[in-house]
């Protein structure tokens, strides 16, 4: 019936590197809005656990491009909830499998249509990831790109792992967030870059409370403050 369509969802996208606090930020923004919200990376380290679990290897394509495949998110598969593909080893192999042109073609449909269609009759929807505002979302109504030096995005992953009881060691978490920016921005498929239209927010310097505030008034600056 004309007049009835549903309004077009609000679509704010965040892409960072690993540790940046996009994540925190996405849910929280989500929440302030009544958004519905899309960790990306959820679906790449499912892929990973799956390979994993498998007994292959995240270089393995064959292997990585099934998994993603069978990754049928409409059936709400367990392993997106599974808290084992929040472990470094995970994310390491997320990092690998995420560079299969592949696998992240088999993952596209479902991001663009929680974006068009958010669950739960949502108004909008934030989605946070790597390739959000380049290239799954490129009409997104904001976008920002959520940065932290290298540094203290490892003294943060230090921090989490920690307090998950995690013995870790600070120069090899270091070294493994180097590795995994290089293995994210070098990449042929969807590399980690920033949209040309992204506002960058470095939390480097910044706590939780003022970089949730910088974004929020980012986002009321482009969907208006009635919507915001
Ligand atoms: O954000 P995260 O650390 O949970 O992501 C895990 C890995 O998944 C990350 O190293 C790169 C990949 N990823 C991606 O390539 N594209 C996305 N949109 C989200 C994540």
């Amino acid at each position: 019936m004309i007049g009835s369509a549903r309004p077009r969802a609000r679509v704010i996208a965040i892409d960072g590197p690993a540790a940046s606090g996009k994540g925190t930020l996405a849910a929280r923004i989500a929440d302030h809005l009544g958004f519905a919200h899309l960790d990306t990376g959820s679906l790449y380290r499912a892929v990973g656990l799956i390979v994993l679990r498998n007994g292959d290897s995240a270089t393995d394509r064959p292997a990585a491009i099934t998994a993603a495949r069978s990754l049928c998110p409409e059936r709400a598969p367990a392993v997106l909830r599974d808290s084992e593909i929040r472990s470094d080893r995970v994310g390491q192999a997320a990092s690998t499998v995420a560079a299969i042109p592949e696998v992240r073609a088999a993952l596209l449909g479902f991001q663009r249509e929680f974006a068009a269609d958010p669950p739960g009759a949502a108004a909008g929807a934030v989605l946070d990831g790597r390739d959000v505002g380049t290239v799954i979302c490129p009409d997104a109504d904001a976008k920002l790109f959520v940065t932290a030096s290298v540094e203290v995005r490892a003294q943060r992953r230090l921090k989490e792992l920690q307090a998950r009881g995690v013995n870790a060691i600070d120069s090899h978490v270091l070294a493994d967030m180097k590795d995994r920016d290089r293995r994210d921005s070098e990449r042929a498929t969807a590399p980690l870059v920033k949209a040309a239209d992204a506002f960058v927010l470095d939390t480097s310097d910044m706590t939780a409370d003022q970089a949730f505030e910088a974004a929020l008034g980012f986002i009321r600056s482009r969907i208006g403050p009635d919507a915001a």
